[in-house]
């Protein structure tokens, strides 16, 4: 196994290692440390049965099964379908998932480490890849915040609601997102998550505030805290964070869903197919002691 850096903010392909296969000690350890370390992980030219796709997300955490979502692949409902393609008129998967930035389950009280995708189809234009999905690089936004800014929000916290990204999506034109039943917003009621949180596996202080699902930020005046909360989405937003990855079918990218803020762009008509699977790693073991 080869671990080939993007030169960018976040980022690094995995080369040489066949995830069909079991993964050794050695390597699982070094996927989790270039998880913390780089963010974003591409392993190209997998060919996988779903079942095995699953199995290696299960590696690193239980999988979410997500309570609003209706596409999933058939015996597999913690493998959740992204797509743009309709079959007999019928949507084939959820066509309209994170284009906008966010971290996945922030607005839950269990958060999760990390997303893996596993493309199957990617649109093409031109001989070039449409799709891509973007990040920016939480430590590092951290890391450069101006030391009174540090200091008045240690310890604070935000709210964060799923109701948030959800409506977002469905105010855009052509949305066929239903409105949440009161089942699914009872499965999902607002969190509060702390500003600066402490990443599992590198140990150091992130930004763990994104703009999707953070509505304001816990006990502070709510100017202030609108003022403080653009502050910090300006801030995460600088180009020096960013990383785009370019898909090619039989990419799996697996992205860490605490150091990293996510956004996946819509720039592919109807008929430029998208087939992509996905499932949520949740962050349910001890990511220090395993990556040490
Ligand atoms: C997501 O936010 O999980 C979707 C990303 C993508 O489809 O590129």
């Amino acid at each position: 196994m080869r671990i080939v850096p993007t030169g960018q903010s976040l980022g690094v392909s995995i080369e040489d290692l066949d995830l069909a296969k079991p993964v050794s000690d050695a390597d699982y350890k070094k996927i989790l440390r270039a998880l913390g370390h780089h963010g974003v992980l591409c392993f190209p030219r997998q060919t996988l049965e779903t079942g095995a796709f699953a199995a290696f997300g299960r590696l690193f955490g239980d999988l979410e099964i997500n309570v609003a979502n209706q596409f999933h692949e058939p015996g597999h409902p913690e493998v959740m379908i992204l797509s743009n393609i309709t079959r007999d008129g019928r949507p084939t998967g959820l066509g309209d998932a994170g284009q906008g930035w966010h971290t996945d389950m922030s607005y839950s009280r269990d958060i999760a480490l990390a997303n893996l995708l596993y493309a199957i189809q990617v649109p093409m234009r031109d001989c070039r890849p449409l799709g891509d999905t973007q990040f920016r690089n939480m430590h590092a936004a951290y890391d450069d915040l101006p030391a009174d800014m540090k200091r008045r929000l240690e310890g604070r916290t935000a709210t964060h609601d799923f109701v948030k990204f959800w409506d977002m999506m469905r105010a855009k034109p052509g949305s066929t997102r239903a409105p949440l039943t009161a089942e699914q917003r009872a499965k999902k009621p607002p969190v509060k998550q702390p500003i600066f949180a402490t990443h599992p596996i590198t140990g150091r202080k992130i930004l763990y505030c994104n703009p999707g699902y953070a509505l304001w930020i816990d006990d502070m005046d709510a100017a202030e805290s609108a003022e403080t909360l653009d502050y910090l989405f300006a801030h995460q937003a600088q180009d020096k964070y960013f990383h785009a990855h370019k898909w090619t079918a039989g990419d799996v990218l697996m992205w860490d869903n605490i150091g990293t803020v996510h956004n996946a762009v819509p720039d592919y008509r109807p008929d430029e197919p998208r087939y992509i699977r996905r499932v949520q790693i949740m962050a349910t073991k001890d990511y220090a002691r395993l990556a040490a």
